[in-house]
This record gives structure tokens, sequence and C-alpha cells, in this order.
């Protein structure tokens, strides 16, 4: 009779134990409790460590600042490295409706939309607006593509660039706008330089690849610190990394299987109608060669591989991502680095771009170089007054990245050609 009263006992208990942590599984997964973590790293290696738990927004010698839920402040302090860390409630970082006012420069989804149409219509011989396709949620995702000679421009060699791939990252997405505004301005203005390579070059701009989550950031008057696309998830979280679900290597390191997590993969290499309207687009373009994604922040500049620490296979090409990283360097003075060096992550633009398409693509982590006082918002949400200036410092890197879409092996040849189309293979 004890063993019976045993058995049922612990099935009992068994059950007891099952429903609680049931119960606080499910309190964890769905709290909305996000976190600043300054842990401790001092190279890549640790780095990486830390990047398969969290999203590192941000790195020194001896620390990365990272970004995450209740779940992964845990992993973190399990491994015993977590210098500090805030909850992002405490903070009241920001107030306001749509972009608070002192941002109000920054542009949301219909300002976008607004100054993309009225560079389009005003200059129907030197720009093409179009949609790549429909977001999440069903916003389309505009391009422009830029040149003098618009029938011809397949004909031409092309480069792509990029902004907003994640949703709080709001410099990056100003910065292609405000390079299409710059070329029609230059290209009217006579300026040669800019003629020469609206003539001879076919340029693409999608300045806004994750609408929905850049519509999310600023919706209800105070910044979100999202940085995922808002597709549904599964288990009823939101999004996911963008960044993270391109084919290349997808799932191989950096990010997270876990829905809920900042670097969370997604169910499959391209589950997303974000990163299919850019895997489209750019396999509809076979003439890109070269490809910048801006990101911020951290004053950086990264190139493949991203997904391993060892370098391209093809040692010429190294040299030119490596060369070409150097040269952009001098004039914005970031860090050119290869993206492992950073840590690993799978599954970005970059390496897909690349890997697949042998596209010379640059990732640029835009400023600041840290975020202003330790914790907040500070680095995404750096204010109005970043724009201008980050913008001048990355025009001559964008222009650089034009001019050799004609052929890229060119920047490590001692004599550098004329602007011209692609010579024959
Ligand atoms: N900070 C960006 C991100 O997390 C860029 C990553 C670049 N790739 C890398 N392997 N570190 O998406
Ligand atoms: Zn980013």
């Amino acid at each position: 009779m004890s063993v019976r009263f045993n058995l049922k006992k612990s099935a009992l208990l068994a059950t007891v134990i099952l429903i609680a942590v049931s119960i606080a599984q499910f309190a964890q997964s769905t709290s909305n409790n996000r976190y600043w973590m300054k842990i401790r790293a001092k190279d890549k290696f640790e780095r990486s460590v830390i990047a398969n738990i969290v999203g590192i927004e941000n790195t020194t010698e001896d620390y990365v600042v990272a970004f995450g839920g209740d779940t992964e402040l845990k992993q973190i302090q399990k491994l015993g490295w977590l210098m500090s860390y805030s909850n992002l409630a405490d903070e009241a970082m920001f107030s306001g409706k749509d972009f608070p006012t002192k941002d109000s420069a920054f542009h949301n989804y219909a300002e976008m939309t607004a100054e993309l149409t009225k560079l389009a219509n005003e200059n129907p011989t030197l720009v093409t607006m179009g949609s790549i396709g429909k977001s999440t949620e069903g916003r389309d995702t505009w391009v422009l593509r830029l040149g003098a000679d618009q029938s011809h421009a397949s004909e031409k060699p092309a480069v792509i660039y990029m902004g907003g791939h994640h949703a709080r990252e709001h410099l990056s997405m100003e910065m292609p706008l405000m390079l299409a505004q710059h070329l029609v301005a230059q290209y009217k203005a006579g300026n040669e330089r800019i003629v020469g390579l609206m003539n001879n070059r076919d340029i693409h701009i999608i300045p806004m690849v994750n609408p929905d989550g850049a519509e999310y950031d600023i919706q209800d008057g105070s910044y979100k610190m999202w940085r995922k696309n808002r597709s549904r998830n599964a288990n009823g979280t939101f999004g996911t990394d963008l960044n993270r679900n391109y084919s290349y290597k997808w799932g191989t390191g950096g990010s997270s299987t876990n829905p809920n997590s900042d670097t969370y993969m997604g169910t499959k290499p391209f589950s997303e109608p974000e990163t299919i309207n850019i895997k489209n687009y750019v396999e509809a373009h076979t003439n890109i060669t070269t490809l910048l994604s801006f990101h911020t922040y951290s004053q950086l500049i990264l190139y493949p591989w991203g997904h391993k620490y060892d370098g391209l296979e093809n040692t010429k090409d190294a040299q030119v991502f490596e060369t070409m990283a150097k040269k952009m360097a001098e004039w914005n003075k970031y860090t050119p680095q290869q993206a492992s060096d950073l840590y690993i992550a799978s599954g970005d633009t970059t390496d897909w771009a690349y890997g697949e398409h042998k596209i010379f693509a640059f990732t640029f982590e835009l400023d600041p170089s840290q975020s202003s006082g330790g914790f907040g918002g500070g680095g995404f949400y750096p204010g109005a007054g970043v724009i201008q200036p980050v913008f001048n410092k990355n025009i001559e890197p964008a222009l650089y990245l034009m001019e050799y879409a004609d052929n890229p092996y060119r920047t490590i040849n001692v004599s550098i050609g004329p602007i011209g189309p692609i010579p024959n293979p």
C-alpha cells in the first residue's frame, strides 16, 4: 500500500512540477523584459560564444554590449562573464508620436515613400521607382533604379545599396535615400564624375528592406528597440532576424533557433518575404557586381566570410575585398575587417551575395562607434544631428563601389582604367 501510495504521490508531484515548469517556461517565453548586457569578451572566439546566445550590438577590446530577453540573460549569467545589465523598461528613453520631434528628420515609411516617389516623378529620365515585393504586413518594398540611359541599364555594370534590414537602424535607411537624392542633384548640377557614373552604371537603391519593422519601432510614441521583421512565429512571438535568414551556410552559427531571440534565423533559409524579395531582385539583375548593406552601429566595414573564421578560399577575391575595405576606410575612418573578426554570424546578406553570386558585398556599420553613456538606445538613436555628417563621410565609399562595379578586380591592379562598360569575359 505504501508503495502504491508513493507511486501515486510521486506521479502527482511530477505532474505538479511539470505544470509549474510549463508555467515558468510560458511566462519566460512571453515575457517582454529586455535587457542591455555588458559582457566580458576579449576576442572573436569569446564574442562568438556570446553571439550564439544573444544579439551583440557593439564591441570593445574587453567587452561587448548585447541585447536580449530573460532567457538570454540567464544563459549569459551562466557563462559567468556578465559585468552588468539593465532592464530597458527602467530606462524611460523616448516619448512622442511617430519619430520623436527631435528626430523628425528621419523618414517613416509614408515619408520615405513620398520622397522616393517625388524623386522619381520629378526625374523620369534618371530614376525609375518600383516595388521588389510586399513585406509580411503587405507594404511595398521600394527600389529606385538610377542611370541616365534607363533603356540600356541592364547592359551596364550594376551596384546595389540597401538599408534597413534591422528595424531600429533608422540611420541605415537615410543613407540610401540621400545617396539617390545626391546622385540626381549632382547629375543635374553637371558634376562630371557623377554624370560619368550615371551614364555608365546601373544603380539600384533599396532604402527600407524591412518596412514593417521600421514602422513598428516608431509606431506608438516610443522607440521599441526592435530589430527583426514582424512575421508571426509558431510560439506567438514576432520576427525573424533578416540578416540571419539568407541561405548561404544558413544556421551554421551565430544565429538562434529560438523564435524569441533577436537573432532568430527563421524556419528555413529565405522563410521571410523580405529576404525573398531581395533574393529575387538581385537574381533578376545579373549585372550586379558590388553591394553595400547599411547597418548601424559601430563604425565598421565588414566583408565575407561571416559564418566562419577562415578567409575566402579564393585568395584573389580576398585581396580585392581587403583592398576595397581599406580604401573605403580611408574616407569614413571606419575599421575594415572580415565580418567574423567581429563574431561569427551565418545567414547574412553579404555571405549570400558573395557565396552564391560572387558579388563583392560589404556591410557598413555606421556611426556612432559606441552607444553614448553606456546603456540606453543611444547607439541606435543617435539623433538627427548625425544624418548629414555620416552621409558626407560615406559618399566617397559609396561612389567607389559604383565606380569599380565594372570590374572590382581593377582595385588590385596598378593601372586603373576609365569608367566604361563591362569588359567582355
Ligand atoms: N551586426 C550585423 C548583424 O549582426 C552584422 C553582422 C555581420 N556578420 C558577421 N558575421 N559578424 O547582423
Ligand atoms: Zn543591423
